[in-house]
This record gives structure tokens, C-alpha cells and sequence, in this order.
């Protein structure tokens, strides 16, 4: 499949101004450096969300329920060593320091739209690199047919863990063809630097055209199956929360639309823009549906 990454974050404009962006914007040369940057991503229609806002606005439950407690606890967690776990149908099994996983990949920049599956959304500039390389480096064997992943279970660092409600660690699953698809990311910085705690360092996957939840973060384990795996909120809410998860503005949640999303940083005047079909990735992804009815497998 041919295949053009979305434009790249350095492209657009110079990276202090993003990470500081508020103290750039009260200077005047930051006047300039701003309205460069506007003009070139309303060419593309994406506006970058805003450093601060990526990284004080998360979900992260296992530090707590707040879009607030990510950011104020996930210092915590140590995500020096770590390692990732390869297991299952694959030739290469085994425990990975994720120094030397990384170290053999090629870090790429890509801007993704991302949308939650509670009806807000952001423009992130993730790191990272395709799921796929890493898969074909591991060797997929030819039975293997989902992907599994699991997130770190530490409740000593991660206070959310402490409440059974929810059952932990927090899993997710992609089927094979989803995971080798070239825009599933496995994102290890955003805006230029290390993947901050509260978005899921070191490591999280990225599907873009996928509700949020599936991005699933801190990653320890991944295991090749020829089994649909559990996820973590379809087993919470079934009926609400399905293993598909593709974004989809016709196939409502049961409790609220998704026809529409909250772009975040948009300010509280700012109207809310139409959800496009797979999260606006569909001349890329549809044909992983063929044939399947979406609200059904939803
Ligand atoms: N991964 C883990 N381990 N724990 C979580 O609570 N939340 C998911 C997803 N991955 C979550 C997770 C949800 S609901 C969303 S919307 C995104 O992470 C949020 O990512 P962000 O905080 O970087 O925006």
C-alpha cells in the first residue's frame, strides 16, 4: 500500500515555540514564528494541540480518574531499565530492553489526529516507529492472528491501581493486520522529546484511526495469538465498548453522539467539528473492513 506520513511537526515550525508555547506567544518575534505556523497547518487543517495541553489533559487511570491526576503523579513511575516482553507465536520470544529495541528502529515524526472515545480530540506530533518493524523483526508466525498488549503493573507506583474496580493491568489487542498496518505507531516521544509519564512512558502504541482507549500505554508485554484477546474496557462495558473501537461518527456511544468532537485548546467559544469515518484515516484503513458491518463490530 502506498503510503505518505502526514506532515511532520519540524516542518511546520521551529520546536521551542511549541514547547514553550505561552511564553513565546507573550513575545512579539513569537508573533511571527505563530502565524507561520497557522498558516501552514490550516493548509494541512491541523492545528497542533498545544505541549501543555497533551500533557495536562490524559487519561491514565492508573494514576487516577482526573484528567488532572496523570500529570500530577505520574512522576512517580520508573520507566528506567524497562523492558518489553515478546511472547507467543513468534520466532524470536523473549525479554527486550527496550534500549536496545529502540536503538534498532528508525524514529519517524507523525501527526495524528486523536480521538477519544469520550467525544474530545487533540492533534498530536508523536515519535516513534511502525509496530510492524518491530513484529517483523520478532518474526510473526503464520498462525498468529491478534496482537496483545499489556501495560506495567506496579500499584506501589501507580495509586490507581490500588481499586479492584477495575481489573488490572490494563490490556488491549489489535487484530494482526491492524497491528502491521503502517500507521500503528509505537510512539516513544511526542513533540520532539522522551514520551512524558503521563502519556504513557516509555512506550505506548498509537492508532490513530481508533478510538483512544486502544492506544494503550507503558507497555511490558506484547504476545502474538491466534485468540481474540480480552480488552480492558470492553470487559468493563461490553455493550459499550467494543474490540473494534474505529472511530465512527454514525454508530453513537449509548450514552452520548460521536458525531461530533471537542477539539481540546480550542477554548471554551470554540464550536465542536464533525467526527470524520476511522478518525479521517479511511483512504488508508477502510479496506481492513470490507465486508464487516461496523455498527455490529463496533
Ligand atoms: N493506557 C493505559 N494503560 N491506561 C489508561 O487508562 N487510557 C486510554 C489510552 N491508553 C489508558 C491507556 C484512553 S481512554 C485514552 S483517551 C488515551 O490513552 C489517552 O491518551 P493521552 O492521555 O496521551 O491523551
Amino acid at each position: 500500500m502506498p503510503f505518505t506520513p502526514d506532515l511532520r511537526w519540524s516542518d511546520v515550525t521551529p520546536k521551542a515555540v511549541f514547547l514553550n508555547r505561552r511564553k513565546f506567544l507573550a513575545g512579539a518575534g513569537a508573533m511571527l514564528a505563530s502565524s507561520a505556523l497557522t498558516e501552514k497547518a490550516m493548509a494541512e487543517e491541523l492545528e497542533l494541540t498545544s505541549f501543555e495541553d497533551i500533557t495536562s489533559y490524559n487519561n491514565f487511570y492508573e494514576f487516577g480518574w482526573d484528567k488532572g491526576d496523570p500529570a500530577a503523579l505520574a512522576g512517580r513511575m520508573t520507566t528506567k531499565p524497562w523492558s518489553i516482553e515478546i511472547a507467543g507465536l513468534v520466532d524470536k520470544p523473549g525479554i527486550y530492553d527496550l534500549e536496545e529495541l529502540v536503538a534498532g528502529q528508525t524514529i519517524e515524526e507523525r501527526i495524528y489526529r486523536f480521538r477519544c472515545v469520550e467525544a474530545w480530540s487533540m492533534v498530536v506530533p508523536w515519535n516513534g516507529f511502525e509496530l510492524s518493524a518491530l513484529l517483523n523483526w520478532v518474526g510473526v508466525q503464520p498462525s498468529a492472528r491478534y496482537v496483545a498488549f499489556e501495560t506495567l503493573l506496579r500499584p506501589e507506583e501507580m495509586p490507581g491501581q490500588k481499586s479492584a474496580s477495575f481489573p488490572w493491568p490494563y490490556v488491549e489487542g489489535l487484530r494482526l493486520d491492524e497491528a502491521m498496518h503502517p500507521l500503528t505507531l509505537m510512539a516513544n516521544g511526542l513533540y520532539g522529546e522522551p514520551m512524558p509519564n503521563q502519556n504513557g512512558a516509555p512506550i505506548r502504541l498509537v492508532v490513530p484511526w481508533k478510538y483512544g482507549f486502544k492506544s494503550i500505554k507503558s507497555i511490558v508485554k506484547i504476545t502474538l495469538t491466534d485468540q481474540q484477546p480480552p480488552t480492558t474496557w470492553n470487559k468493563l462495558q461490553p455493550s459499550e465498548y467494543g474490540f473494534y473501537a474505529n472511530v465512527n461518527p454514525t454508530v453513537d456511544h449509548p450514552r452520548w453522539s460521536q458525531a461530533s468532537e471537542r477539539r481540546i485548546g480550542g477554548g471554551l467559544l470554540a464550536g465542536r467539528i464533525d467526527t470524520l469515518l476511522f478518525n479521517g484515516y479511511g483512504d488508508k484503513v477502510a479496506s481492513l473492513y470490507a465486508g464487516q458491518d461496523l455498527a455490529v463490530d463496533y
